[in-house]
């Protein structure tokens, strides 16, 4: 079982995931969360070029590339091997990230991406079971992250309008995949977004 969360950056990702994991604590339920980009010493080193600052002269598709080959690592590395073991799987971001930050934020082609997507996941095999999109207004979220006081990464330091293009793009996703995605209000106070996002594990038997 994979579970991944998906949303803007300072949508409350972070919050979730950890109210979860002690959720699963609880339960003693075995589980692993794994970052995206991120997750192995090799996605950790993908990472680093992703997000300096310095790289501003990165081409949207070298940009692309990385974010996939990252994906592939932790794929074939940490996910694989962890779900054999028994895991269940908590992913702070995924393959959506793509398609809505290169896909509808960057203007890259859409098809392009759900091929690479499909060939990164091993033709989507491990494409989540469920993802939960966090969402919220943009300007809401971009004053969450710049409220943070943590130094603002190259990704971070995007336009509005950028943000504006990749919220709607998480948008667009969970109307093509309700039963996979789900919108949750993340504007809501910390304990009812979690109350949500509880409900549907539950439904569907996880918890
Ligand atoms: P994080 O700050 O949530 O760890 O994510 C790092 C940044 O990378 C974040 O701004 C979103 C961005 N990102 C993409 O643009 N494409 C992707 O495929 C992924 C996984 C993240």
């Amino acid at each position: 079982m994979i579970i991944s969360f998906e949303g803007l950056d300072g949508s409350g990702k972070s919050t979730q995931i950890r109210m979860l994991s002690e959720k699963l604590e609880m339960i003693g339920k075995k589980y692993t969360v794994l970052r995206e980009p991120g997750g192995n010493s090799i996605s950790e080193n993908i990472r680093q070029i992703l997000l300096d600052k310095n790289n501003y002269a990165i081409e949207n598709e070298t940009e692309l590339l990385l974010y996939i080959a990252s994906r592939i690592q932790l794929v074939k590395n940490c996910i694989i091997p962890l779900l054999n073991d028994g895991n269940l799987i908590i992913l702070d971001r995924f393959a959506d990230s793509t398609t809505a930050y290169q896909g509808y934020g960057r203007g890259m082609d859409l098809k392009v991406i759900r091929f690479l997507n499909n060939f990164a996941t091993i033709d989507g095999k491990y494409m989540p079971d469920i993802t939960f999109f966090l969402d919220m207004e943009t300007d809401a979220s971009l004053s969450r992250m710049e409220s943070r006081g943590e130094e603002i990464n190259r990704m971070e330091s995007a336009d509005s309008e950028f943000f504006k293009k990749v919220r709607n793009g998480f948008i667009e996703i969970s109307k093509n995949e309700p039963g996979r995605v789900i919108r949750i209000n993340a504007a809501n106070i910390k304990e009812k977004v979690f109350s949500d996002i509880e409900s549907v594990l539950k439904e569907r038997n996880i918890i």
